[in-house]
């Protein structure tokens, strides 16, 4: 079955709707196949944005993904990972639509809500960083 990686980041945390959060995706039939509450380390950071690591935004992630630990999930469901992005909605809050995770809870590009993997390469990638196989 497909999996994906969900991280609540700190400004949901600070907002309280990480209950909201997770309550959608079980509402969509998805199965919660593992959850840590938990502070992002620097190595973990720079692994898991890589591919941002040249970005002129990549230091300012890092501090506001420090701010406080993330919700880090995994789910699993049918074609989980294009669903999920789906009820996430764009990258940016501000061009997200109202009943999107990121619309309704996001503030800007950055301080957006959540995270979801990519495809299906990042997901398994992301879930070998952040989870021990016995968490799962
Ligand atoms: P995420 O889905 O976790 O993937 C990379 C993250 O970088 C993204 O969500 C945003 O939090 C952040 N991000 C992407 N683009 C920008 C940008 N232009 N300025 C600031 N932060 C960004």
């Amino acid at each position: 079955m497909d999996k994906t990686v969900i991280l609540i980041k700190p400004d949901a945390v600070k907002k309280k709707v990480i209950g909201e959060i997770i309550s959608r995706f079980e509402k969509a039939g998805f199965i919660l196949v593992g959850a840590k509450f938990v502070k992002l380390s620097d190595k973990l950071l720079d692994e898991w944005y890589a591919h941002h690591k040249e970005k002129p935004f990549f230091p300012g992630l890092k501090k506001f993904m420090t701010e406080t630990p993330v919700m880090a999930m995994l789910w699993e469901g049918k074609d989980v990972v294009v669903r999920v992005r789906a009820l996430c909605g764009p990258t940016d809050s501000t061009k997200a639509g109202k009943g999107t995770i990121r619309g309704d809870f996001g503030t800007d590009i950055q301080q957006n809500a959540i995270h979801a993997s990519e495809d299906e390469a990042a997901a398994k990638r992301e879930a070998d960083l952040i989870f021990l196989p016995q968490e799962i």
